[in-house]
């Protein structure tokens, strides 16, 4: 007797987006079997080892949309912020296609400050106290005489940059005086930080692994704020019980509130928690994946990546478990001199490959490939480099081995993630 097995059944897969985060979601979904062609737009020189990349207007949910019907994609899974904001989830479901992340609607939870703040305060959410206005001249008084520090933030997109914690009331001026639009001013927590991340289709919720960011530019915590220069998962501030309570205190009660409003929460949700003496409490939320919390996540991930967001996108998470790695990750980001501020690019990267030997993943976030074959820098943040180890320091040893075998003149990166 002939035994037929059924031909599995392959689908197309397009990520938007061209950071390390996407580097590190397309690498950990080129090794599904279930993934046909896997395309990233716009993708990066390193991407474009696993990946097919080209241009697409990523924030233009018509045309990404018209994309993915043209294409016959199977799932989207959307990288960064701007698109989820301007609602390209929104149009591919219209269009029928499955995608991953939230509506804009449900977006709004990083898309305005002002609403996740009002949000937290009609639910009973543990977040700090605050005053919404409308623009920065009506906030001028409640900022000279606001209690110290005093934490102002544009309500909007800002690509991490829209936040200000003053020690001087002078400080918080200036901090105002650069936001156009509507304005958040909160007091000020203290406490560890920790970022967790929870993957939801509206219905069933999945707590993934904790992270710990390292901010700053510099080491000691010094310097500007960044878009990440380091991580380290699991967060080790983050107790099981304090876990917990960020669930049912934090999480739970958010996505219901979502659910109640008729905007169900769908994607994963990113929450960024200070640890306070009185337990957690919600600094923001995000809607994406972070960067460089994705590179440290997808290295500790066993299960099938393409699976999980596609059972996401289609509403049944609870067919898709994802099982991870016991080991602890570090990434540390290696910079183009001058991030965050003014960035110098076009300078030359060698021997990426002598520290993939050691045995970590190097993350591209901001390269490209010159027509002669040169990697070049070609942002702020330029590499992402991960390793597991049995302990912190075992990762943090081996990444630190490997980034010190890249041959780059033009970046830096701290010496502290993990220490
Ligand atoms: P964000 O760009 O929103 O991630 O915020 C950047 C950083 O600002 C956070 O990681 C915190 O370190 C800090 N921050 C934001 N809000 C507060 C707050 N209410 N109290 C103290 N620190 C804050
Ligand atoms: N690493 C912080 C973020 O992705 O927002």
């Amino acid at each position: 007797m002939r035994c037929y097995k059924p031909a599995m059944t392959k689908i197309d897969i397009v990520v938007l987006g061209g950071g390390g985060r996407e580097h590190a979601l397309c690498w950990k979904l080129r090794q599904s079997a279930k993934v046909g062609r896997l395309i990233c737009a716009p993708g990066n020189a390193g991407i474009a080892a696993v990946a097919e990349c080209l241009p697409l207007a990523i924030t233009d949910p018509a045309a990404v949309a018209a994309f993915a019907r043209d294409h016959g994609i199977g799932l989207v899974v959307v990288g960064p912020e701007d698109p989820l904001v301007a609602g390209v989830v929104d149009a591919l479901r219209a269009a029928g296609i499955p995608a991953f992340g939230p509506t804009a609607a449900a977006a709004r939870l990083e898309g305005s400050k002002g609403f996740t703040k009002d949000l937290c305060r009609a639910a009973g959410i543990p977040t700090a106290g605050y005053r919404r206005f409308g623009n920065a001249a009506d906030a001028h008084h409640y900022v000279a005489v606001h209690p110290l520090p005093v934490v102002v933030k544009a309500d909007g997109l800002a690509a991490g940059k829209g936040v200000t914690v003053a020690e001087t009331n002078e400080e918080g001026l200036a901090a105002l005086a650069d936001i156009n639009g509507p304005v958040v001013i909160e007091e000020a927590l203290s406490g560890p930080e920790a970022s967790l991340f929870v993957l939801t289709d509206g219905k069933t919720i999945s707590i993934w692994p904790s992270a710990q960011d390292y901010k700053r530019a510099f080491d000691g915590d010094e310097g500007p704020n960044t878009g990440g220069m380091g991580v380290i998962s699991p967060a080790p501030a983050l107790t099981d019980e304090l876990l917990s309570r960020a669930v049912a205190e934090i999480i739970k009660p958010t996505l219901k509130a979502m659910a109640d409003a008729g905007t169900p929460y769908t994607g994963i949700l990113y929450a960024g928690l200070m640890l306070t003496a009185t337990g957690p409490k919600l600094i923001e939320y995000n809607v994406r994946f972070g960067d460089p919390e994705c590179q440290a996540l997808m290295l500790r991930l066993e299960g099938d990546l393409a699976e999980i967001l596609l059972a996401c996108a289609q509403g049944r998470l609870h067919e898709a478990a994802a099982s991870w790695s016991a080991e602890t990750a570090v990434t540390i980001v290696y910079a183009a001199m001058g991030y965050p501020k003014t960035p110098i690019t076009g300078t030359v990267i060698n021997d990426i490959a002598a520290a993939e030997a050691l045995g970590v993943q190097v993350f591209h976030a901001g390269t490209v490939l010159t027509p002669a074959g040169t990697l070049v820098a070609a942002g702020g943040r330029v590499l992402a480099i991960s390793a597991l180890g049995h302990d912190i320091g075992e990762a943090r040893s081996l990444a630190y081995a490997a980034i010190r075998k890249i041959r780059w003149h033009g970046g830096f990166y701290r010496r502290d993630i993990g220490k």
